[in-house]
C-alpha cells in the first residue's frame, strides 16, 4: 500500500516535470522566434539569430536573459513587453575560443536601448571582462529608447564606462549592421575595431532630420554616415564589407589573430611557409630610385606567411598601411609607409591611424614591425593649422610608450622627423635593419644642398654645376645606411632577400621581452 502510494506520487511528479519542461521549451521557442524575420529581411538585413549563427562556431551560442522584459510604463509600453527587450546576449566559441556577444534586435522598438536592455548589456560586458574573453557587439539600433527618457540615457553611460574599463583588457569589436544613432554610435567609437556593412549600416551622432533642422543641410542617411563615408572620409570604420556573410567571416579572422585578453599572447598558428624563404622578388618590387612609386602592399604580401594580411582602415589615410599578419606562425602588427599614396608622406590622418594601431598592438602584446620608406611630414598651412604637431606627436607618443617587441626595417627613404617617428632606434625600437638602398638623412640631397650651400652656390661662376657637385657630395657622405650603421643607429644592413628570415628570427628572439614603464596613474598623450 505504502509502495503504491509512492509510485502514484512519483508519476504525478514526473508528469508535472514533463509539463514544465514542455512549457519551458515553448517559451524558449517563442523567445528564439523573435519579431518578424520577413520585415528584417525586407530591409536587406539578417535577423539577430542568423547573425549570431554566422559569428559563432556552429551550435555553440548560449543565450542568457532571453526571458528578460522591461517594466517601464507610459506611452503604451506596459502593453508591449517582448522577451529579450530588443537585445540578445550570450557567449559561444569562435575557432574554439570563448567570445561574448550582444546583438540589437531592430524588430523590437527599433533595437532602441531602454533600462532592461541596457542592464542586459552591462551584465554581459562585466562577464566578458571577468572571463577575460573578447566582446563583440552587433549594432542595429536606434539609440536611446525615447519612451524611457533619462533611464535610457543612463543605460548608455553604463555601456561607455564599461567600454573604457575593458579597453586594453579584452578585445572589443563593434559590428554596425543598421542605423546607429547617438549612443549607438558612441559605444563602437570606444571599442578597438569598427566593422560596417555597406548599404545597411549608418552611424551618426544626429540623423539627417536634425541636421536639416539645425543647419539646413539636405543629406541622406547614407551620405551622412554610411559605410563608405566612414571608411574613406571620417576614419570611423576600421573595416567595410559588402555583405553580412563576408563581414562575419572577417570578424572571425580578426578574432583568430587576437589574444583573448591582455594577459595572454596572441595565438600562434602552424604554417607551411618556410621561415627562411628568400625574398628575391623584393628587388624587383621596390625601385632603387627614391622618387619612384611602388605598392608597399606587395612588399608586405611577399614577406609575411602565405601572403596573408588583415588590413585596417584600408581606404582612410592610405599613405600608411596598418595590418595584422603572421610571421613564422606568430602574429605581428605591421606599420608601413605607402609610397603609392602621396609618396608615403606622414600627415595628420596617417599619424592618427598609425598611433591607434600601435596602441592597439601594444595593449594586446602584438609585436610591431615597421617598414619605413618615408619622405617626411606633409608641409603646408592646411596641415599646420589643423594641428599636425599634436597629431604627429600622437604617433611619437604611441611608439615611445610601446613595450612590445619592436623591429624596424628601413627600405629606402627615411628623412627627418618622419624617420625618427617611424620607430627609429632613438625612440626605442629593439632592432633596426636597413636595406643597402636606404637613405637616412635629415632631408633629401637637393633640399640639403640648397640650404647649407645656398650662398656658395649663388656666388659660384657656374651655380648649377656647383649645386650638382654639392648634391653629389652630400649623397656620398651622408645618404647611405653605412653612416647610420657606423653609429649604431641601425643594427645591420641586410640583403632585402633575407628580410622575412631576419624578421622571423628577430621576433622569435624578442618574444619573451619584458619592458616596464615607470609607475604612474596613466600618461597624458597628446589629443
Ligand atoms: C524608441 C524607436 C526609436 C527610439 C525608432 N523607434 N527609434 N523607438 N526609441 N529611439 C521605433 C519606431 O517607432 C518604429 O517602431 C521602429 O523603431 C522602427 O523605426 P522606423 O523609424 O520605422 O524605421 P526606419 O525608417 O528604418 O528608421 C530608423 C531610424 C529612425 C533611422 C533609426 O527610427 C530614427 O531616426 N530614430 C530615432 C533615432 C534617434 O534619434 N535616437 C536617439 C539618439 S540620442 P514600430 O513600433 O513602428 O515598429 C541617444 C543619446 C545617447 O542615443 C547618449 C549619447 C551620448
Amino acid at each position: 500500500m505504502t509502495v503504491d502510494t509512492a509510485c502514484t506520487e512519483d508519476t504525478a511528479h514526473t508528469e508535472t516535470h514533463v509539463a514544465k519542461v514542455t512549457e519551458l521549451l515553448l517559451l524558449k521557442e517563442e523567445v528564439a522566434r523573435g519579431p518578424s524575420a520577413e520585415a528584417q529581411h525586407a530591409r536587406g538585413k539578417l535577423t539577430v539569430r542568423e547573425r549570431l549563427e554566422l559569428l559563432f562556431d556552429r551550435g555553440t551560442f548560449r543565450e542568457i536573459e532571453g526571458l528578460r522584459r522591461h517594466r517601464a510604463t507610459g506611452f503604451g509600453l506596459e502593453d508591449r513587453r517582448p522577451f529579450t527587450d530588443g537585445v540578445v546576449t550570450g557567449w559561444g566559441r569562435v575557432h574554439g575560443r570563448e567570445v561574448f556577444a550582444y546583438a540589437h534586435d531592430f524588430g523590437i522598438f527599433g533595437g532602441s536601448l531602454g533600462e532592461a536592455h541596457a542592464a542586459k548589456i552591462h551584465k554581459l560586458m562585466d562577464l566578458a571582462e571577468s572571463a577575460g574573453a573578447p566582446l563583440v557587439s552587433l549594432n542595429d539600433g536606434a539609440g536611446a529608447r525615447i519612451q524611457e527618457g533619462v533611464t535610457a540615457l543612463a543605460g548608455y553611460g553604463g555601456i561607455f564606462r564599461r567600454n573604457v574599463r575593458a579597453s586594453g583588457v579584452i578585445p572589443q569589436i563593434s559590428i554596425v549592421l543598421g542605423p546607429c544613432a547617438g549612443g549607438a554610435a558612441y559605444s563602437p567609437a570606444l571599442t578597438d575595431f569598427v566593422f560596417m556593412v555597406r548599404g545597411i549600416a549608418q552611424m551618426y551622432v544626429t540623423g539627417p532630420d536634425v541636421v536639416r533642422a539645425v543647419t539646413g543641410e539636405e543629406i541622406t542617411h547614407e551620405g551622412l554616415g554610411g559605410a563608405d563615408v566612414h571608411a574613406a572620409v571620417s576614419g570611423v570604420a576600421t573595416v567595410v564589407c559588402d555583405n553580412e556573410h563576408e563581414c562575419f567571416e572577417e570578424v572571425r579572422y580578426l578574432l583568430s589573430l587576437l589574444p583573448s585578453n591582455n594577459r595572454e599572447l596572441p595565438p600562434g598558428a602552424a604554417t607551411a611557409d618556410p621561415p627562411d624563404r628568400r625574398n628575391d622578388v623584393l628587388l624587383d618590387l621596390v625601385p632603387a630610385q627614391p622618387n619612384q612609386s611602388y605598392d608597399m602592399r606587395a612588399v608586405i604580401g611577399e614577406i609575411v606567411d602565405d601572403g596573408d594580411f588583415f588590413e585596417l582602415h584600408e581606404r582612410w589615410a592610405t599613405n600608411i598601411i596598418c595590418a595584422f599578419a603572421r610571421l613564422g606562425g606568430e602574429v605581428a602588427g605591421i606599420i608601413a609607409n605607402q609610397p603609392a599614396s602621396q609618396a608615403g608622406v606622414l600627415d595628420i590622418h596617417a599619424s592618427e591611424k598609425a598611433a591607434r594601431f600601435v596602441q592597439t598592438c601594444d595593449a594586446f602584446s602584438i609585436p610591431l614591425v615597421t617598414l619605413v620608406d618615408v619622405p617626411g611630414f606633409l608641409p603646408g598651412t592646411g596641415q599646420e593649422h589643423d594641428g599636425i604637431i599634436r597629431h604627429g606627436a600622437k604617433l611619437l607618443y604611441a611608439y615611445c610608450n610601446a613595450t612590445v617587441p619592436r623591429v624596424q626595417v628601413i627600405l629606402r627613404k627615411a628623412y627627418g622627423g618622419a624617420y625618427i617617428v617611424m620607430d627609429s632606434r632613438s625612440i626605442g625600437c629593439d632592432l633596426s635593419f636597413a636595406w643597402p638602398t636606404n637613405e637616412i638623412a635629415v632631408m633629401g640631397a637637393e633640399g640639403a644642398a640648397n640650404i647649407v650651400f645656398r650662398r656658395e652656390i649663388a656666388a659660384a661662376p657656374d651655380p648649377e654645376a656647383a649645386r650638382a657637385q654639392r648634391i653629389k657630395e652630400y649623397r656620398q657622405e651622408l645618404m647611405h645606411p653605412y653612416y647610420a650603421a657606423e653609429r649604431g643607429l641601425v643594427d645591420d644592413v641586410i640583403d632585402p632577400a633575407d628580410t622575412r628570415a631576419i624578421l622571423i628570427d628577430a621576433l622569435a628572439t624578442l618574444r619573451a621581452k619584458h619592458a616596464a614603464l615607470p609607475s604612474r596613474k596613466h600618461g597624458n598623450p597628446p589629443a
